[in-house]
């Protein structure tokens, strides 16, 4: 049987990053099929890419204007696309399929300024598409385990979060003996393919993103400081938030911290208990209610809810991991596409959309603006 849900692709080349990740990721539903691409702005590349899935030549396109115009005006045209190119673009590429009346799912950080964020988020809302950003990290079953424990009061009144995403992959930029960048660091350290920054937008909207989906905080403001190290943009930061009810978390991005991958870490503390999640070993979170020992909840285990236990692919013990947690995302926002086409509402299903995008980008510009005027407040509105 065919597969019902059919989708493109706007960057993601063999050799990219997370276009494949997106991909497979995809391929964990039966409900998806990749049709259409513009993988590259390099023919051969594109070319390549498209043969390696099969694609019909006549849709693998030159470029992502071309793409959305014919696959409009197919009556077999693409439901969806997925949106992996670097910063830079996702505002002209998610405007023009938008436009041309299809569904978009793309990746963070949404886009360079805030005045853009709004305008897609105007365009999905008046034409009735749905747009999801691909903040994964959400995906993971331990992350709605958190999210429900704190909705019921768990560990009660948040009083403090403490939030890490660490990596030192960059680290070889501080070295005025390197050999030269990777592909990925150059598009990534130019601010005119990153916007105002780097590792605030890369990795720290994914704390910003995580922390207020599990407590549902809003954050008020922030004051932050970056250093760049003669660089561009910064490679590494430190903000202090301020959230809806007056509590204060303390968070921190780095591309520079040696020993360190992919190193997201949340700890929520409430008047009640803690909870700690940390994203390397994703299976578990540690829960401490007041004046008891600590605890270890695991996936699967019968501390889980249903509905939480539910996104789980395969028996605890045998360790989910990203392409788990894309592929709930995806799970999600194929369900939401299967009730718009069925002419069903499509509302209150679990992915990031366009307003978490949107406050991503608030929140990069509200730290940057702090951290380049002498750390003062910023009010984020
Ligand atoms: N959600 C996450 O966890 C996560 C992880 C990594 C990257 N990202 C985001 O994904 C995006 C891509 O990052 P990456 O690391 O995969 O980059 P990459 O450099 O590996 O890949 C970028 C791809 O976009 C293509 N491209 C660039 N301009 C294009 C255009 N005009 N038309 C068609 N294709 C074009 C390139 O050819 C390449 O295939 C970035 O916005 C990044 O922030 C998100």
């Amino acid at each position: 049987m065919a597969r019902q849900i059919k989708y493109g692709m706007v960057g993601g080349h063999n050799k990219a990053f997370i276009g494949d990740v997106h991909r497979k990721a995809l391929n964990f539903d039966p409900r998806a099929e990749l049709v259409a691409g513009c993988f590259s702005t390099r023919e051969a590349l594109n070319r390549e890419t498209g043969e390696t899935y099969g694609l019909a030549a006549d849709r693998v396109y030159p470029d992502y204007e071309t793409m959305a115009k014919a696959e409009a005006a197919r009556p077999d045209g693409i439901d969806f696309v997925v949106i992996v190119t670097p910063n830079a673009t996702h505002y002209p590429v998610a405007k023009c399929f938008l436009e041309a009346g299809i569904h978009v799912f793309c990746e963070k950080p949404l886009c360079f300024t805030v005045e853009q964020a709004e305008d897609l988020k105007r365009i999905s809302e008046a034409k009735g598409l749905l747009f999801g950003v691909a903040h994964a990290y959400t995906g993971y079953t331990m992350s709605k385990v958190m999210k429900e424990m704190i909705a019921e009061g768990k560990i009660g009144e948040i009083v403090a979060v403490n939030a890490e995403y660490a990596q030192d992959w960059l680290l070889n930029e501080l070295d005025p003996n390197s050999t030269g960048q990777t592909n990925i660091a150059i598009w990534r350290t130019d601010p005119s393919q990153s916007g105002i920054a780097n590792c605030i937008g890369d990795i720290g909207t994914h704390i910003e993103n995580y922390v207020a989906y599990i407590t549902g905080r809003k954050i008020r403001r922030v004051l932050a400081t970056r250093d760049k190290f003669g660089k561009a943009l910064e490679l590494n930061a430190n903000m202090i938030v301020e959230y809806d009810n007056g509590a204060h978390g303390a968070y921190w991005c780095s591309q520079v911290a040696a020993g360190h991958c992919n190193g997201l870490a949340v700890r929520v503390y409430g008047d009640k208990g803690s909870l700690e999640w940390v994203q390397e070993n994703p299976e578990v979170v540690r829960f401490t209610p007041v004046n008891e020992a600590p605890r270890i909840i695991n996936r699967g285990t019968a501390a889980v809810t249903e509905k939480a236990g539910a996104f789980g692919r395969i028996p605890s013990g045998h360790p989910e991991g990203l392409y788990v947690a894309f592929a709930n995302l995806y799970r999600e926002y194929l369900n939401a596409i299967e009730a718009k086409k069925a002419g069903r509402d499509a509302s209150g299903f679990d992915f990031p959309t366009v307003d978490m995008g949107l406050d991503g980008v608030k929140f990069v510009h509200a730290v940057v603006e702090s951290a380049d005027n002498g750390s003062k407040w910023v009010d984020i509105r």
